[in-house]
């Protein structure tokens, strides 16, 4: 008999309880998964679980409300019994929600009494329970743990084989000794301290900075005033027709300034209009499965409805149309309003590049279904295979189809987080509105206004991402040669972590034609899951914190995505240094071979 409690928080790779109301009564948002693992004893606390806190030893969370079990046995098999049946909790496994909500006597009374033992208002039991739903994989479980390894690291004897965290775990490349364009840097330098500008310093600067990266700073400040004023909530206007001016130069139509909107990063712009598209609870999203958490974090945060599609691995992670409509409709019949469609094209995490027809063809689902097109299009020039799969907008597609399609409701994001730039810190991006209408587009101003206006040095940056020195241009040679020497590098990158993933056994991996992730698929021996399921991790969490263990690479495990019922995967992205990358794929080919011997079935 043994007394030690075990909690786990979020889903078993086997399970998908549904919440139900035991009493009927006092319903409450369910909220953690626990798992409790034998040898076990319940004998003192065998009454009921409804007030079970009073015998808890200490450590476990109290909690006053118990819903419904379920319970794995041996064999890895469901039941759905009910927990009040004690004599099987010696013999097998169980799982169950609880609420967060709790009281310290066992009363069940909540969080009154918890408020008046810690003497907070705001405690976990409180708060939005929106945002307690939120999961966030590419900074979760993993990349916590990669954070306390950093720490033991720094300690004289640590007992790891490595030397240092390599953060595959989020596609952030200055992180991984990627350089900054110098003109940005430079640019953005002299905005930050204009004293620089003045007359009396000329002589010096110009010794130092080149002269376009003079001109530009002064061009910039004059439209800006200071950087340290806040800006026009939309962003500076100024930069957005810049930006419409690199839109009509990138897909040949026209785009108005006063539909874009500067944003710190992609992401922001992604949640407003997220927000903006939430009428009600039962607004549907439909999101790609695997996806970018960013999707399925907001869409729980605003509390909307994910609609899942999946892309089909087998060709190359491409989208099917008859997939999209079996979904949309799927959805429909279950009562969800559907009214957003996102695609990340190039793909992250699974790194496919549109093609042409395919895009028609979403458009015009969109357009038969009545739904919106959000574009996320942060990845545009991180192409791999220009030649076969070059990157074209969903604006530039949706102008060439002609006048039928002239009120479509489009969405387009971009960022300076990715590309060859990776100022991700920086946090910059833009959205640009085609067909929204423009009572929306007011609303959409408004909730910008509330965060007053996006950080001026991102503004900044969108404006070097969409207009970088030119041909004849003082600064451009330079340019060229940063921007090259990166997406070539990127390019051999991602073509030698597939070639390695390829390499080991049970993994399959797609070549990524575009973004900066490998999603290769891992087929993992029996052996392997019961261990996971043993440890209570899901068997590609279970591998990856391996990995990390062994080797210090840090990934994501696939069911951060979203992936296939029983199918497993992990992401990773390609972006360690060069000089580094042979041992860092050694390293990974080792860990894998000794891993899958241990568990060989
Ligand atoms: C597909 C996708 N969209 C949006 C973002 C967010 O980027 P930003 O840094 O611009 O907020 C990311 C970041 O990784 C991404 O992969």
């Amino acid at each position: 008999m043994q007394n030690s409690y075990k909690k786990v928080a979020g889903k078993h790779p086997f399970l998908n309880i549904t919440a139900t109301n035991n009493n009927g009564k006092n319903s409450k948002r369910l909220s953690k998964l626990v798992t409790y693992s034998p040898p076990y004893s319940f004998s003192s606390i065998s009454a009921s679980f409804t007030h079970f806190s009073r015998q808890r030893p200490s450590g476990l969370l109290p909690f006053s409300s118990i819903y419904k079990s379920s319970i794995i046995d041996n064999n890895n098999n469901i039941n759905t019994n009910s927990i009040k049946n004690t004599n099987i909790y010696s013999r097998f496994r169980f799982m169950f929600y609880y609420t967060a909500s709790s009281s310290e006597d066992g009363s069940g009374n909540g969080s009154g009494k918890e408020e008046r033992k810690s003497g907070k208002i705001l405690t976990i039991d409180n708060i939005n329970p929106h945002v307690k739903k939120v999961e966030y994989a590419v900074r979760g479980e993993l990349a916590i743990r990669a954070d306390s390894i950093s720490y033991e690291l720094l300690e004289p004897c640590s007992k790891y084989t490595f030397k240092k965290i390599v953060h595959c775990n989020i596609g952030n490349p200055q992180q991984l000794g990627q350089k900054p364009i110098t003109f940005f840097r430079q640019v953005v330098s002299l905005t930050q301290y204009p004293y620089l500008l003045l007359p009396e310093n000329r002589s010096k600067l110009v010794t130092l900075y080149p002269t376009d990266a003079i001109e530009r700073a002064q061009t910039l400040l004059e439209n800006i005033g200071s950087v340290g004023a806040y800006s026009h909530s939309q962003g500076i206007q100024h930069i957005r027709k810049n930006v419409a001016k690199f839109i009509e130069e990138r897909d040949g139509y026209p785009s108005d300034p006063n539909l874009i909107f500067l944003t710190q990063g992609a992401s922001s712009g992604v949640q407003n209009m997220l927000q903006i598209i939430t009428e009600h609870p039962n607004v549907g999203i439909m999101i790609p499965i695997p996806q970018y958490p960013l999707y399925s974090a907001s869409i729980s945060l605003y509390n909307a409805r994910p609609v899942h599609y999946y892309l089909n691995e087998e060709q190359d992670w491409s989208l099917d149309i008859r997939e999209i409509t079996s979904s949309v409709s799927k959805a429909r019949k279950n009562g969800i309003d559907v009214r957003a469609l996102v695609i990340i094209n190039p793909g992250n995490p699974t790194g496919q590049c549109l093609p042409l027809e395919n895009m028609r063809d979403i458009i015009d689902f969109c357009h038969r279904e009545r739904i919106i097109l959000l574009a996320d299009e942060v990845y545009q020039t991180n192409i791999y295979q220009p030649e076969t799969r070059p990157f074209h907008s969903f604006k530039k597609v949706l102008r060439s189809m002609g006048d039928a399609y002239k009120n479509f409701e489009l969405v387009s994001f971009h960022s300076i987080s990715k590309g060859m730039i990776g100022e991700c810190g920086q946090r910059g991006g833009y959205f640009e509105l085609t067909g929204i209408d423009a009572k929306v587009a007011e609303q959409l101003y408004k909730v910008a206004s509330v965060d007053l206006c996006p950080n001026v040095i991102g503004q900044i940056m969108v404006d070097l991402m969409v207009n970088p020195p030119k041909l004849g241009e003082p600064s451009y040679e330079q340019y060229k040669k940063e921007i090259t020497a990166i997406y070539e590098s990127l390019r051999r990158r991602s073509q030698k972590l597939a070639v390695c993933f390829n390499e080991l056994e049970g993994v399959t991996c797609t070549n990524a034609q575009g973004s900066m992730y490998c999603f290769p698929t891992i087929r993992l021996p029996e052996k392997l899951i019961k261990a996971a399921l043993t440890a209570e991790k899901q068997p590609d969490e279970f591998y990856c914190l391996a990995m990390l263990e062994a080797t210090g690479v840090c990934v994501v495990p696939g069911n951060g995505f979203g992936q296939k019922p029983g199918t497993w995967h992990f992401r990773s992205t390609f972006l360690p240094s060069e000089e580094l990358f042979d041992e860092f794929c050694d390293g990974i080919r080792k860990f894998h071979r000794e891993f899958f011997e241990k568990y060989r079935d």
